[in-house]
């Protein structure tokens, strides 16, 4: 093929068109589901829905340009879940700011590799400014870090700089000549611990489920007991990791008190505040996380309480030699610095897992230059406030039981009705499964569901300014109506909020 035959491929008259066309479906969408006209989601089994999309790589053109955006708006977008949408309140992913978007529309046409500083200077200088502003907020203005594809990739690359800060170089030797190594950790952590236990070798019986109170807080009391069986079984505890923003209830362990116990005795403290830590930029809420700068390490997501479109997130570290520890390579085709030059900072690839690594930091910069640090202070404060209405609504709402007040935004409730309700607890039980289920499947509101004890709890993130109270009003009466005609077993098809 002749370079004329590939012009079309990369045209950037045809770019310009596209691109136009695909903002104004964009901008479309955003509106429908921010008022709430678009439909949440249109539920289709997996296994049903994927019969459509089983076809042959296309060996010649399918597609013009404009039929692609058509076939975007007509078959894909309605498809996709509406992040945007009032409805949407299950899980801690963001409904992305737009610029943000655009933003990561730049990161992909000018696909900076970013592996070195010369593969992506812009964007290695960006990175290194957002990172300093979020450490400068954990309280570690000389501290380091990098942005990663993820908060368990970040708390992975944390937990490594944990273990070969004990000194016994398991980079370079492996683990053979190591006690047993222990992660002690709260039984609400994030799966994500586990899994980076299981990658590293350790095996995901060494992370030590540390007991929470009825708050969903790590016990202090408990951590320490947890610890001193260690030592009696000769296994090293290589790390303590408190959350601050557990993914079930969104509660923040006691920073302080873990902080002061790691540091007495001489134990590296990860904070997976994945989703807590974007509290530092409230003044209103700052003090919940009071502590946080007695810690080693941090991981803090964007595409969490930051509003960023998926995925960014940041690993910070307390000390800029330890942002390095987690992994150690000669590569001679990539790295080119000494071990003590101040030029090995502009690498990304010498702290991260990723060699190539997108443009993430920035969509960040973007969000802070457009709207400061108190606009994006007020998006946290709105979701705080929000799930704080939620809880007072269902804790006076009859038939309803509240888990626990929030300490962010992340309200958990069961639906019990009247006692001539389902009583056993397996019933009720299912009951919740079911009737999450059933808001979904009739496309009516997307929560969440998480086993505490013996008992499943619906589980709502306020992330959405635009839930509004209406909006959480009429989703405890849906429960209720779907609640209710689920224990009575009736078959009644009915629309939205028109059951009383
Ligand atoms: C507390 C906590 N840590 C880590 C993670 C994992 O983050 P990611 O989904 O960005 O990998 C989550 C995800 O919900 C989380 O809630």
């Amino acid at each position: 093929m002749t370079l004329a035959e590939l012009n079309h491929l990369f045209d950037p008259e045809q770019f310009r068109v596209s691109g136009h066309a695909l903002i104004d479906l964009l901008a479309e969408q955003l509106t429908n589901q921010l008022n709430g006209d678009a439909s949440l989601v249109k539920w289709q089994s997996p296994l049903e829905a994927e019969q459509a999309w089983r076809q042959p790589m296309p060996e010649s053109p399918e597609f013009s340009n404009e039929e692609f955006i058509t076939w975007l708006k007509q078959e894909v977008l309605p498809r996709n879940l509406s992040m945007h949408h009032p409805h949407s309140m299950a899980h801690q992913a963001a409904p992305p700011l737009p610029i943000a978007a655009l933003c990561d529309l730049v990161a992909a046409l000018s696909n900076q590799a970013m592996a070195v500083y010369e593969t992506g200077p812009a964007a290695t200088l960006i990175e290194r400014q957002v990172i300093r502003w979020l450490n400068t907020a954990v309280g570690w203005p000389q501290g380091a870090g990098v942005l990663t594809s993820g908060g368990s990739q970040a708390n992975l690359t944390a937990l490594l700089a944990a273990r070969q800060h004990m000194g016994a170089n398991i980079w370079n030797k492996g683990m053979a000549a190591t006690p047993r190594l222990r992660i002690l950790t709260s039984e609400f952590s994030h799966y994500s611990i586990r899994r980076a236990a299981g990658i590293m070798g350790l095996g995901v019986e060494a992370v030590i489920a540390v007991a929470v109170d009825e708050q969903g807080r790590m016990l202090p009391q408990a951590l320490k007991q947890a610890h001193e069986a260690c030592a009696q079984n000769q296994e090293q505890v290589m790390a303590v990791v408190a959350t601050a923003g557990c993914t079930p209830t969104g509660s923040i362990d006691p920073l302080q008190e873990i902080g002061e116990y790691c540091r007495t005795h001489g134990l590296w403290l990860h904070i997976d505040a994945a989703h807590g830590a974007s509290a530092l930029l409230s003044e209103q809420h700052r003090a919940k996380l009071h502590g946080m700068e007695m810690a080693d390490s941090v991981t803090w997501d964007g595409h969490k309480l930051l509003y960023m479109p998926a995925t960014v997130s940041a690993v910070l570290f307390r000390d800029e030699a330890a942002s390095y520890s987690a992994f150690a390579q000669d590569a001679s085709y990539l790295f080119h610095e000494e071990e003590d030059s101040e030029a090995r900072g502009f690498n990304t690839s010498y702290r991260t897992l990723e060699c190539t690594k997108r443009m993430m930091g920035l969509k960040l910069l973007a969000a802070f230059k457009l709207y400061g640090r108190q606009g994006m202070a007020s998006l946290v404060e709105h979701a705080f406030t929000s799930a704080g209405y939620f809880a007072n609504l269902v804790a006076r709402t009859s038939g309803f039981t509240l888990l626990m007040h929030p300490q962010t935004n992340i309200v958990c409730f069961r639906y019990h009705g009247n006692s001539t309700l389902t009583s056993s607890s397996a019933m009720l039980n299912e009951l919740q499964a079911n009737i999450r289920k059933k808001l979904l499947h009739q496309e009516m509101f997307h929560l969440s569901q998480v086993n505490i004890g013996d008992n499943i709890w619906l589980r709502c993130t306020f992330m959405n300014p635009y839930t509004q109270q209406a909006h959480q009003e009429q989703l405890l009466k849906a429960v209720a109506c779907m609640g209710d005609d689920l224990s009575a077993n009736r078959k009644r098809a009915f629309p939205p909020f028109f059951c009383n």
